[in-house]
């Protein structure tokens, strides 16, 4: 018996969003971060093979063809535990529970050369878009443990990630999250005007 189960693809007419099934299209990629960048060239395909997080790649497409990789960015299940007055926020109408499924941003990086040009922001666009439609199980948060800088810190706020707590203010990352549900109209739309219907 064959069956198709491929689901983790995007793909419009400018880009494409894929799991990576070849890691050497990555040599000579780098998004001039030592930790990511090691970690892409010598860490990224044992993760995969262990199950531990999933790597996709994003190309631009221009006339049909697409570039070499331009970023990538490694996913893997997460949980939240929000402070109650959230909980209270975010589900007024109940649903308290101690933790909340979400998917965690482990690692992005966008190609040197093309950072600064709207690539990292569509990254993260594509990923709600997979995470909205046709999930296998429920989740409600995107996750990141950001490096805590002002660059990277603001690039996660300018993509309507907002911090979980101050109580991490001195540590080297900051743990950041997403609330999906926010995007579901704009991700349906968008669906809705692709089909047609
Ligand atoms: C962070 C990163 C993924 C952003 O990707 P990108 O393709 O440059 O992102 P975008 O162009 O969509 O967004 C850029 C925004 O992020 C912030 N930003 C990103 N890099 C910045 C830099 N070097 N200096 C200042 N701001 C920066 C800015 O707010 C910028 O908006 P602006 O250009 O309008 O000022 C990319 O810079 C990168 O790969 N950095 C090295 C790895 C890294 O730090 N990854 C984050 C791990 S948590």
């Amino acid at each position: 018996m064959t069956a198709n189960c491929q689901r983790n693809n995007f793909e419009d007419d400018n880009c494409r969003l894929r799991p990576v099934d070849d890691f050497a299209s990555f040599t000579g990629f780098s998004c001039a971060c030592r930790d990511l960048d090691d970690y892409i060239q010598n860490d990224a395909e044992r993760h995969d093979r262990e199950m531990i997080s999933r790597t996709y790649a994003f190309h631009l497409k221009d006339q049909g063809s697409l570039s070499p990789v331009v970023a990538f960015v490694s996913l893997a299940n997460d949980a939240i535990r929000l402070a109650n007055r959230k909980k209270e926020r975010l589900f007024p109408d109940g649903l308290r529970y101690k933790a909340y499924p979400a998917v965690k941003v482990c690692r992005l990086g966008t190609r040197a050369a093309y950072q600064r040009q709207g690539i990292g922001s569509y990254v993260l666009w594509t990923l709600r878009f997979l995470f909205l439609s046709d999930n296998r199980t429920g989740c409600r948060f995107m996750t990141v443990d950001a490096y805590n800088d002002p660059p990277t810190l603001n690039f996660y706020q300018k993509n309507d990630f907002a911090l979980l707590s101050e109580n991490d203010a001195k540590e080297d990352t900051r743990s950041m999250y997403c609330d999906l549900l926010r995007f579901r109209e704009q991700a349906s739309a968008q669906c809705r005007s692709d089909t047609g219907n």
